[in-house]
C-alpha cells in the first residue's frame, strides 16, 4: 500500500497539539526555585580560601581587596559566575587574582559563598579628604543636570545600601577599590554593567569628581 502525503494542513494542526501537550506537560511540573546557598557551607570555603584576601567574614582590611561582607547575595553570585571563564572564552569580568580564585567553584558553591558574605555586617571604611567631602556628596545626591550625569543615590540608594538585586551596595567601600572601579567602567576594562548602566555614569566624570565621590562613598551609610 502506498502512503499518502499528509496535508500540510493536518500537519500544522497535529504540530501545534504536540505543542500544547507539551506546554501542559511543562505546567505540571513544579517551578524550580534557584538554590538559595547554605551560609554554613559558604563560610567553611570562605574561612580557608577567601580569607587570604577579604578576611573570614568579608570585611577585608585591604584596598585592593573590595569589602564583600553585606553585600546583596544575588550581585555577588552574578560578580562570581561572570568571573568564571566559560570554556576558552574570555571571562565576562576580567581580573587575574578573582578569575583564577574563583574558577574552581560551581554556581551553588557560589551561591553558599555569597549566602555567608551577605549576611555578614559590613565595618565600613570612614571618608578622608575634607577638602572634596562636600562636592562629593553632591555628585552622589544630584550628579551634575549641566552635564547629564545622574545621580548616584538614584540607583544605589540614598545612604549606599543599593537595591536588591541588581544595584550593589557601596557605601562603606573601599574608596580606591570605588576610584579603580569607576575608571575601569569609563575605559570600558569592566563592562559586566547591564545596559552599561556603569560605563555611560563613568564616561561622563573627570578623575578629581571620581575621587571626590569615591571617598564621599567610604564613608557613607
Ligand atoms: C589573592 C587575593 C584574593 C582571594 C584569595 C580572593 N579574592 Fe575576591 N577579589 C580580590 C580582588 C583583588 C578583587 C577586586 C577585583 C577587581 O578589581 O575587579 C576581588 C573581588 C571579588 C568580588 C567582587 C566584589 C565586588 O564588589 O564586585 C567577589 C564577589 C569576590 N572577590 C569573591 C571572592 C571569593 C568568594 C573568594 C574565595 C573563593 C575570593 N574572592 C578570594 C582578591 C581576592
Ligand atoms: C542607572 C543606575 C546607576 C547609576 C545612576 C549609578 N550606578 Fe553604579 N552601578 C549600577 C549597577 C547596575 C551596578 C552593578 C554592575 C554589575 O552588575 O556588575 C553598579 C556598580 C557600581 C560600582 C561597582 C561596585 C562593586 O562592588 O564593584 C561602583 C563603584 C558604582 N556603581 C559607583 C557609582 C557611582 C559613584 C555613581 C554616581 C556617580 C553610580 N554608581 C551611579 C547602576 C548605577
Amino acid at each position: 500500500m502506498k502512503h499518502s502525503p499528509m496535508p500540510p494542513s493536518l500537519m500544522t494542526a497535529l504540530l501545534m497539539a504536540a505543542t500544547f501537550v507539551a506546554t501542559i506537560a511543562n505546567a505540571n511540573e513544579p517551578a524550580k526555585a534557584p538554590y538559595r546557598g547554605d551560609p554554613v557551607k559558604g563560610k567553611e570555603i570562605a574561612a580557608t580560601v577567601c580569607a587570604a584576601c577579604h578576611n573570614p567574614d568579608g570585611n577585608s582590611t585591604q584596598a585592593a581587596n573590595p569589602k564583600l561582607a553585606g553585600q546583596h547575595a544575588e550581585y555577588l553570585v552574578k560578580q562570581m559566575k561572570e568571573f568564571k571563564a566559560a570554556e576558552s572564552k574570555q571571562p565576562v569580568r576580567v581580573n587575574a587574582v578573582m578569575n583564577g580564585m574563583i574558577a574552581a567553584y560551581n554556581e551553588d558553591q557560589m551561591r553558599d559563598l555569597a549566602a555567608w558574605f551577605g549576611a555578614q555586617t559590613l565595618l565600613g571604611e570612614k571618608a578622608r579628604n575634607r577638602d572634596t567631602i562636600e562636592a562629593g556628596q553632591k555628585l552622589y545626591r544630584a550628579g551634575n543636570m549641566a552635564k547629564g550625569l545622574p545621580a548616584c543615590a538614584a540607583c544605589h540608594g540614598p545612604a549606599g545600601a543599593g537595591i536588591p538585586a541588581q544595584y550593589p551596595r557601596i557605601g562603606g567601600q573601599f574608596a580606591e577599590y570605588i576610584e579603580a572601579q569607576l575608571k575601569a567602567f569609563r575605559d570600558e576594562s569592566r563592562a559586566n554593567d547591564p545596559n552599561k548602566m556603569m560605563r555611560m555614569v563613568a564616561i561622563k566624570m573627570t578623575d578629581a569628581e571620581i575621587k571626590a565621590v569615591s571617598d564621599y562613598i567610604a564613608g557613607l551609610r
